[in-house]
């Protein structure tokens, strides 16, 4: 398995996460992310109620523009085992999109799905037009393998924030044409 591009058997595994898979892979990322700030907390609820006024009332109040993408990672069995998410804020919504709940469940660590994963969220990004491609991540040991898949991905360290516990970590990338093929 290459360590630079995401196997193509695990991308196609990659879906958009319905209203039935929601609660599955809500459960893996509050695995994940057992703390959550109140902003994350209250995008996550308007996640879960993309499609409805609440969900775009509390996507306001959280400063999301739009969700452009909340995608999950189903093994052999079709069971929720990562999680992937593409939004944008008002703030920069003319130039970025924003990387959001990308994670892995620990029991399937290892083996390319948060590659995949990584792949497939950029070429979402592509599709959608962004040149520009955003997260933030942090200084959390649990964060740790992230900012190696990050940086082999491309994603360069912009900025830093002091947080409560943590140290917050901004990193962005632009995303090439396809035809020039680098993701
Ligand atoms: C970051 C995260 C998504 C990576 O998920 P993953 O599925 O383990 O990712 P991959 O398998 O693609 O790569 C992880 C490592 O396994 C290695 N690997 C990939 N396929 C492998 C295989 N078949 N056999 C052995 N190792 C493999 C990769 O080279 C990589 O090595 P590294 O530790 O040197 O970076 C996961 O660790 C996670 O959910 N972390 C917590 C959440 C988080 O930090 N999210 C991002 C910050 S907001």
């Amino acid at each position: 398995m290459s360590r630079q591009k995401g196997d193509r058997a695990l991308t196609k595994n990659i879906v958009p996460c319905t209203n039935e898979l929601m609660k599955q892979a809500e459960m893996v990322v509050r695995t994940v992310f057992p703390w959550m700030t109140p902003f994350e907390w209250l995008s996550f609820i308007a996640i879960r109620h993309r499609d409805s006024f609440l969900g775009r009332l509390l996507s306001r109040v959280a400063g999301v523009e739009d969700l452009v993408a909340f995608d999950v990672y189903l093994d052999e069995t079709n069971a929720v085992r990562g999680t992937t998410g593409l939004y944008r804020y008002e703030k920069d919504a003319h130039e970025a999109v924003w990387v959001a709940w990308f994670c892995v469940d620990p029991a399937v660590r290892g083996r390319g799905v948060g590659q995949a994963l990584i792949d497939h969220t950029v070429e979402r990004a592509r599709n959608a037009g962004f040149k520009k491609i955003r997260l933030y991540t942090s200084t959390d040991p649990n964060e740790e393998t992230a900012q190696r898949l990050y940086e082999r991905n491309g994603f360069k360290e912009v900025r830093r924030e002091r947080g409560l516990f943590t140290t917050i970590i901004f990193r962005e990338r632009t995303i090439p044409d396809a035809e020039q093929g680098v993701v």
